[in-house]
């Protein structure tokens, strides 16, 4: 059988990602429960980093721990990644010797090649084009909060990114819609955001539109990790698609906020817009932890009843 790697959110099916939210679920209350569940003994996680991480590291870390398994951090810089290794040959070696690789990385072709060349699932845990982990736990997120997520609106304001991006891959697969506003320059690559067409999405000049009648605002930084250079440039571009209370406004009352974190209070999101009462972005951290526990769950175990 083909391995099975979670490299965009695409690679699920809606059914794949309805049985991961209900794994999810239970994981969750089990965890609630002080419930020891230990699937996993034996396993071994290896995490590759070539960017920052505070939640990414952690929730795999302390998830793979939590299920019975180990979790090896690499650092590009303190490994031969970086000083040139081929990928290929990492990805033979690495995959001898552990279970389930998860890498945070720049280009999303480097977890491709990495994938191809594994004997063992591979974790997309950010590249510049998509962070699906990301958002598998966001859509958990609003539907603890709001029930499904189908036929919903979410409006995306700023920089079309990996996290805009995987939310479109996910309005194709789970079927709801994204308002999208970027300032000019920035809008949506339907190629780059690995979309099969524009049906799932439409796209506002102005920001306050995106966010009229949406179930839920979300936002990202201004600048992604990689393209510091472009800061000063994006600072001035992006002034204007600032999440704030005027765009809370306009959406529905019940309208939730979410920023995948870390968050420019200022910036990209009001101060009272994260910290008010619409912002689930506390339960959207510690989501993570529980979808990926679900998700290496089902990657190195397949499906399990009850
Ligand atoms: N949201 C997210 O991936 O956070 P980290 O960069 O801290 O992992
Ligand atoms: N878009 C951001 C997400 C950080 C979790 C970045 O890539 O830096």
């Amino acid at each position: 059988m083909k391995q099975k790697h979670f490299l965009q959110f695409r690679d699920f099916s809606a059914d794949e990602i309805g049985y991961l939210f209900a794994r999810a679920r239970v994981i969750k209350d089990r965890f609630k429960r002080y419930e020891k569940y230990h699937p996993l003994v034996d396993r071994t996680l290896v995490m590759i980093f070539e960017k920052a991480s505070t939640r990414t590291r952690l929730s795999f870390e302390a998830g793979m721990q939590q299920l019975g398994g180990a979790a090896i951090y690499l650092a590009t810089r303190d490994s031969q990644l970086g000083r040139g290794e081929p990928v290929e040959d990492a990805a033979q070696v690495i995959s001898r010797m552990c279970d389930i690789v998860m890498i945070r990385t720049f280009e999303q072709e480097i977890v491709e090649r990495f994938a191809a060349h594994s004997r063992v699932p591979v974790i997309n845990g950010l590249t510049n084009e998509y962070h699906p982990c990301q958002i598998l736990a966001d859509i958990f997120t609003f539907i603890e909060h709001r029930g499904s997520i189908a036929g919903k609106t979410v409006a995306w304001i700023g920089d079309s990114n990996n996290v805009c991006n995987t939310w479109l891959q996910a309005a194709e697969v789970l079927g709801f819609n994204v308002h999208v506003s970027t300032p000019p320059g920035y809008e949506v690559e339907p190629e780059r955001a690995g979309l099969f067409g524009t049906d799932h999405f439409e796209e506002f000049t102005d920001p306050i539109d995106a966010c009229r009648g949406a179930d839920l605002v979300t936002t990202d930084v201004w600048t992604s990790m990689g393209f510091e250079a472009e800061n000063d440039e994006r600072r001035k571009a992006f002034a204007d698609w600032c999440v704030d209370t005027d765009m809370m406004r306009v959406a529905r009352p019940d309208a939730l906020f979410m920023h995948c974190l870390p968050a420019h209070r200022g910036e990209e999101v009001a101060a009272e817009v994260i910290d008010g009462p619409q912002s689930v972005v506390w339960d959207e951290a510690e989501n993570r932890l529980h979808a990926q526990k679900a998700l290496m769950e089902y990657l190195l175990l397949g499906r399990i009843e009850g």
